[in-house]
Parts: structure tokens; C-alpha cells; sequence
């Protein structure tokens, strides 16, 4: 049973990874300061798995605080890292304390992995990085475009960090994971996404709206060129993106990688616009939405979705679950936060 550590595994996706590692096998330890999450995700993980995983409350940018999680687990055989700062918008108003946090806590975890031999690195990337392509869909040889704001920026030198690391390293491997538009919960019920932490992420608008704790959504741009005017994103199961992370550990450990950095796009290779969204969310929860078109929003791209076949050829990578599964999960989570656990 290999020991993995997963930071900001008590976020959103780290804490759905958390459990298909778990479910595969895995040994995992978790380091996550809590500062965008709560210990609730580890009492999800629990429920759901049985296992109690261990959750090392430490700020990664602080880089004493980060030797103790290595000193105590000289074992672990790969990294899966995911702490950050998210939000477009914020990082925009906040470019240094997105700097610090995400470039930092990245730097001194790569520098743990290369003191303690800790050969296999997952990294999140984004979709972010390849800005507003030339050319639809997206694949992992589209060329990265300036970044649109400094969270895009963040993730873009992560990237170009981990590669220098690997080429002053070569006995490192790293992957590094490009998320298209993670949404949905796992379909117990147990995980999902804290509106309060993602308010600009959809699926939490779409069911604050739909619990009435939004009067109506807007939905940003009516003109834009696609079907119905509104922006096009390629929108996938969190559980699904969680089921890659444990195949790209996997394929590390196994010594199946085939280049020193390996990069995969993780979407469901299909474009749906934000209308489209609404109407499956209305469609598999028979929840009617009160929603309005506004101006389009600066910095939007108009249309992105992934090419993903490297990622199912290479990793195996079929995902699950379908638009109507991702917004009835969603939705059973938001009833379940709002009724149950306090709304968060
Ligand atoms: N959710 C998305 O739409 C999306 C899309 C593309 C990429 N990503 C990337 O995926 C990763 C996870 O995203 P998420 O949606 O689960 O976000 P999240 O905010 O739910 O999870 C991130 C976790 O990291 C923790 N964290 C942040 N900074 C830390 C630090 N310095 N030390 C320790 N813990 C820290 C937070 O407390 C949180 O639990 C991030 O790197 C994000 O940039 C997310």
C-alpha cells in the first residue's frame, strides 16, 4: 500500500481523490490548513470509506511547518498537490497574496519531495493556462496563451517550476493534471463544493439560487458566438476528475510514464453553454430557476473544452458520470449542506 500525500486534500477535489485513492488501495495523508475548507470533508471521507485519514493543519507556504509533515512520514512514495488559492476574480484584486500562497507552498513542497526522494508529483493544473485557444477543443499541444489573471498566472509558473525541478532532478517524474470546469458531488452526498468559498463557481450559484438564497442567477453575456449566446465551458464529475489523480499516480508508480513531465487534459471533451447548464439542472431535478441574461463579464473567454483522448489512451481515463449526474448530485449535496450541515 503505497503512501500518498495529498495537500489541500479537505478541499473540493482533494477530498473526492481522497476517497477513489482510498478505494484503490492507497495509504493517504493529507495537508491542508483549512483555510478555504473545513474538517467536514474528512468526516465525508470517513463516512463514505471508513478510513479516518490524518490531516496535517499546516500552512505549505510556511516551509518549517512543512518539513515536520516529511520528517514524520519518511514513507511517502508520491505527492498529489492541490493546495491553492482559486478564485479568478480575487486573485485578480490580490495578485501577491496569490503569488505567496500558491508559489510558495508549491516550491517548498517540490523541495521536501527533492530532500526526502519523493520521486512522483501530481500537480493541478488548469485549463486557465491555455487562455482563450485559437483553435476548439483544446489539446495538450494547444499552445499556453498569456494568462488571463494572476490565479492563471500562478498556475502557468507552477508548471514551467515543476518542469526546471524535474530537469535539475531526473530521477523525478512529474504530471501535471489540466482541470476543465470540475462541478457536481459525490452521489452520497457526503462531498461536494461550499458556495461560501466558490461564489463565483456555477453549480454553487445554480443551487443557492434554486434554495432561494439568491433571488435569480445571471447568466454573464447573451451575444457571444455559440448556440445560444451565453459562454461555452466543458464541465466535469469531480469524482471523475478525482478517478484520473489516482491512474496518474498510478502510472508514476508503476515507472509507465513516458517523458519526464506528462501533461493530460482532464474534461469530458464536450462544450455545453451556460444555458445548457441551467436546462439540465432544471431537467434532472425538476427545479425551476429564476435566471436573467447580463452583460458579458471581462476576462471570459468566450468558449473552451478539451480534446481527451491522450488522457483515455494514455491513462485509461473514461469518465462516469454525464451533465444530469453532475447537477443531481449537486443539487442533493446543496439540500443536504442547507438542511443538515449549516449551509457552509
Ligand atoms: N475547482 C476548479 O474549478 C479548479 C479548476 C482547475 C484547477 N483547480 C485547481 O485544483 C486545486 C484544488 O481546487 P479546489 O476546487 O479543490 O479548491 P479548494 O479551495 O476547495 O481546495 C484547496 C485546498 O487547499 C487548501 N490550501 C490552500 N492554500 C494552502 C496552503 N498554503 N497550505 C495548506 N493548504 C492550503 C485549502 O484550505 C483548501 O482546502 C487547486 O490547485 C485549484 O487551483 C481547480
Amino acid at each position: 500500500m503505497a503512501k500518498i500525500l495529498v495537500t489541500g486534500g479537505c478541499g473540493y477535489i482533494g477530498s473526492h481523490t481522497i476517497v477513489d485513492l482510498v478505494e484503490n488501495g492507497y495509504e493517504v495523508i493529507c495537508a491542508d490548513d483549512l483555510s478555504q475548507s473545513s474538517t467536514q470533508r474528512l468526516d465525508g471521507i470517513e463516512a463514505i470509506t471508513g478510513v479516518r485519514v490524518k490531516n496535517y493543519q499546516v500552512n505549505l507556504a510556511d516551509k518549517a511547518a512543512t518539513a515536520i509533515i516529511f520528517h514524520e512520514n519518511p514513507d511517502i512514495a508520491g505527492i498529489i498537490h492541490f493546495a491553492a488559492f482559486m478564485s479568478v476574480p480575487e486573485s485578480v484584486q490580490q495578485p501577491l497574496r496569490y503569488f505567496e500562497n500558491n508559489l510558495n507552498s508549491l516550491i517548498n513542497v517540490l523541495y521536501y519531495a527533492q530532500e526526502f526522494g519523493v520521486k512522483h508529483f501530481v500537480f493541478s493544473s488548469s485549463c486557465s493556462v491555455y487562455g482563450q485557444p485559437d483553435k476548439l477543443p483544446v489539446t495538450e499541444q494547444t499552445p499556453r496563451k498569456e494568462a488571463e489573471s494572476p490565479y492563471a498566472r500562478t498556475k502557468q509558473i507552477g508548471e514551467d517550476f515543476i518542469r526546471d525541478f524535474v530537469v535539475a532532478n531526473p530521477e523525478h517524474q512529474a504530471t501535471l493534471l489540466r482541470y476543465f470546469n470540475p462541478i457536481g458531488a459525490h452521489p452520497s452526498a457526503q462531498l461536494g463544493e461550499y458556495a461560501t468559498f466558490k461564489p463565483n463557481n456555477l453549480a454553487p450559484l445554480i443551487t443557492d439560487t434554486a434554495l432561494g438564497k439568491r433571488e435569480s442567477l445571471n447568466v454573464y453575456g447573451s451575444d457571444y458566438p455559440t448556440k445560444d449566446g451565453s459562454c461555452v465551458r466543458d464541465y466535469i464529475h469531480v469524482s471523475d476528475i478525482g478517478h484520473a489523480h489516482t491512474l496518474a499516480i498510478k502510472r508514476l508508480l508503476a515507472g509507465n510514464a513516458t517523458e519526464a513531465v506528462e501533461v493530460f487534459n482532464l474534461g469530458s471533451g464536450e462544450g455545453s453553454t451556460v444555458v445548457e447548464v441551467i436546462e439540465a439542472f432544471e431537467q434532472s431535478t425538476g427545479v425551476k430557476l429564476k435566471w436573467q441574461f447580463a452583460p458579458r463579464r471581462p476576462g471570459d473567454v468566450v468558449a473552451v473544452y478539451a480534446d481527451r483522448t491522450k488522457a483515455t489512451q494514455e491513462l485509461g481515463w473514461e469518465p462516469q458520470y454525464n451533465l444530469h449526474d453532475m447537477m443531481q448530485t449537486a443539487w442533493k449535496w446543496a439540500l443536504r449542506l442547507s438542511n443538515e450541515l449549516g449551509g457552509r
